[in-house]
């Protein structure tokens, strides 16, 4: 039996209880058998969930982006590590080898060396689902700059908040990007966020869209003529265990967003073990994540999972709509995708189209199908399961998070038996625990409560970039000795755990987490705003869609309401981005608030999802009338 690849769910189990009984036992040996050291660690575990800290493999030296690429040098070097299909269907697919990558990521790195870039320093990457992307990516790591992608889709807003939380110097992005039928000029977006970051001190510029671009003097570089004279050769930089690799940021309930912090060693071990097992890659299959590498799902399995695998792995430009409905499956047949993971608001997207827009293509390819980001509902797992596996290919329903680094709760295809809406079983070394409100552990079987993880895993996040009391507070301070997920759970009578849903003023829409906080605060920035409340509620295809309460100020009462209502979701996309834009909007007289002055957001999320039947006792409000005042409103 081999513990690297779980094949039955005997197996899983033994390994499980392996990992369980003696952690640091297990994982040394996965680390030592399949990955390149500069140096050996000292200790594999240290952890303290209460100050809290947790390091894995401490006193180890490597490099990251060695065992994703250079490793494989010797035995595939012409195999193909990226797969890159444009938005354009017409444009030709390239297929990039692993000596390709080699060469490309070197020169990258030299480029931003050239830059002046040093280890430890921060890299802002802005840009879309190209190959230059990923050089970046793995440029960054080969030199030890830590890079932070934000998603293409932020606003300059977003994007200026997010260079400024981590003090980046220098930002990459490109002319613009394509989305479907429609092209983006990132570069102007990029230009607005630097007028509030004076510090960063160099743009590189990817060519792609070949729009119009204002190049500022001195700052602003095109990156093809950089990279076309930088040498190919760049030697990695030695990076202890612990030394961070990225910073990714992630919405909070409150507040500015989180840039957490993922560390090497652990990161790099546990990506690449969950992805040869959650998907059962073997060599040779193509597999495709259709996630943009701008959220984790990106960084650890279209990125560094799948490389350290030695994988064939796709990346996407496009979206599943353009030019048709059709695109996701005529992608799979013609890469002959082996392994394919997707969003369940991608599914329920899919499933509302014809289905000739699926039976046109051969999907006789598909083994293994992943879903991510959110729970999957009945119906579009069924539909994913017919018409997609057709029954035949398992669906790893995988439950993990941005803090998480990689998998945590999923069945392992082909052994553990699937469960519509379960995400089955924890992953190998995952200890969940369901905890009640007081604080108090569920055990045994058929209970529901907030879902904790017991036990360090190697690629938790080790902090918030600059704020480790904020990491404390959000994540070890609800339950102690915990890590807190903010997700709810159950557990079926067999253990198999079904992930219910955030518990906390995080709103999952299309897959994308989003915190109400900062969209609260956006609107609130509106002149005629003089407070509002926003809460999620059911929606078809996004899942989860937003629900604006707003509170007027006595001058706008004169206003038209739907002009002001275009200038709020304005004002959010300027802000935040298109993503953050609410589907309704409401003007009340007054919020209902506990003589605390909290907002009871309980009730305002009832009433958004026409569920009034038990908006429970109102009568402790401040101002329980105002209930009635906002039914009425909304009509329900
Ligand atoms: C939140 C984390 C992990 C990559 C994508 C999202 C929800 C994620 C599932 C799933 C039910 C899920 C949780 C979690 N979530 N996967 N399979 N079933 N819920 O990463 O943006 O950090 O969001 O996504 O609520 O806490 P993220």
């Amino acid at each position: 039996m081999s513990n690297y690849h779980i094949k039955n769910l005997e197996e899983y189990f033994q390994i499980y209880r392996k990992s369980v009984r003696n952690p640091e036992a297990f994982w040394e040996e996965i680390a030592e058998e399949h990955f390149q050291w500069r140096r050996r660690w000292d200790n594999v575990l240290s952890w303290d969930f209460e100050k809290p800290e947790v390091k894995w493999f401490e006193g180890a030296q490597l490099n990251i982006s060695e065992n994703c690429i250079d490793r494989h040098l010797y035995t595939r070097a012409n195999k193909t590590a990226i797969i890159f299909e444009p938005n354009n269907p017409d444009e030709p697919a390239q297929h990039i080898s692993y000596s390709q990558l080699h060469a490309e990521v070197n020169k990258m790195a030299n480029v931003l060396k050239s830059k002046g870039v040093k280890k430890g320093d921060r890299v802002c990457i802005y840009l879309p689902m190209i190959p230059e992307l990923a050089y970046t990516v793995l440029a960054c790591a080969r030199i030890g700059a830590i890079h932070s992608v934000v998603f293409a889709g932020f606003s300059s807003t977003a994007l200026a908040t997010r260079i400024n939380d981590c003090d980046a110097s220098i930002v990459v992005t490109s002319d613009g990007s394509y989305r479907g039928s429609k092209s983006i000029d990132l570069k102007k977006i990029v230009d607005q966020a630097l007028e509030e970051c004076p510090q960063v001190g160099t743009v590189l510029v990817a060519e792609r869209t070949k729009n119009e671009v204002v190049m500022t003097e001195g700052r602003d570089h095109w990156l093809a003529p950089l990279t076309e004279a930088a040498i190919d050769e760049c030697p990695v930089e030695i990076m202890d265990a612990e030394d961070p690799l990225f910073i990714l940021y992630t919405s909070g309930s409150t507040g500015k967003p989180k840039g957490m912090v993922h560390s090497s060693a652990g990161y790099m071990v546990y990506t690449a073990y969950t992805f040869k097992n959650v998907f059962q890659y073997r060599e040779n299959d193509v597999y495709w994540c259709t996630a943009d590498i701008g959220w984790i799902t990106g960084h650890s399995y279209i990125l560094y999972g799948p490389l350290a695998n030695g994988a064939t792995t796709v990346m996407f430009e496009g979206v599943p709509s353009y030019p048709d409905f059709g695109r996701f499956w005529q992608i799979v047949e013609k890469h002959k995708v082996n392994q394919f993971y997707t969003a369940p608001t991608a599914i329920r997207a899919l499933a509302k189209e014809d289905l000739k827009f699926v039976e046109q293509y051969d999907l006789s390819s598909l083994k293994v199908l992943g879903s991510v980001g959110e729970p999957i509902n009945e119906e579009a797992w069924h539909w994913y399961n017919n018409n997609i596996g057709k029954k035949e290919s398992p669906i790893a329903d995988t439950w993990w998070q941005t803090e998480t680094g990689g998998i945590m709760i999923t069945p392992i295809p082909y052994s553990t038996p699937t469960k519509p809406t379960f995400a089955t079983l924890p992953f190998i070394g995952v200890q969940p625990a369901l905890m009640d409100e007081s604080g108090q552990e569920l055990k045994g079987n058929q209970v529901e409560g907030r879902l904790c993880i017991k036990f360090p895993w190697p690629s938790i996040a080790r902090t918030i970039w600059g704020n480790h009391e904020r990491y404390r507070d959000t994540y070890f301070s609800a339950f102690k000795g915990m890590y807190f997920t903010g997700d709810g759970a159950s557990r079926d009578a067999v253990g198999y755990y079904r992930i219910t849903g955030r518990v906390d003023d995080v709103v999952i829409v299309s897959g994308h987490n989003l915190g109400t906080a900062p969209i609260e605060d956006a609107i609130n920035e509106h002149q005629s705003v003089a407070e509002s409340a926003i809460v999620g509620f059911p929606h078809d295809i996004k899942g989860n869609a937003l629900f604006g309460y707003v509170i007027l100020k006595d001058e706008a009462h004169e206003r038209n309401q739907d002009n002001l209502r275009a200038e709020i979701n304005r004002l959010i996309s300027d802000k935040i981005g298109p993503i953050a834009k609410l589907d309704k909007i409401v003007f009340v007289p007054g919020l209902p608030k506990t003589r605390s002055g909290k907002i009871m957001r309980r009730i305002l999320r009832k009433i958004a999802s026409n569920d009034v039947s038990n908006l429970g006792d109102v009568s402790t409000l401040l101002n329980p009338d105002v209930v009635d005042q906002i039914r009425k409103i909304v009509g329900v």
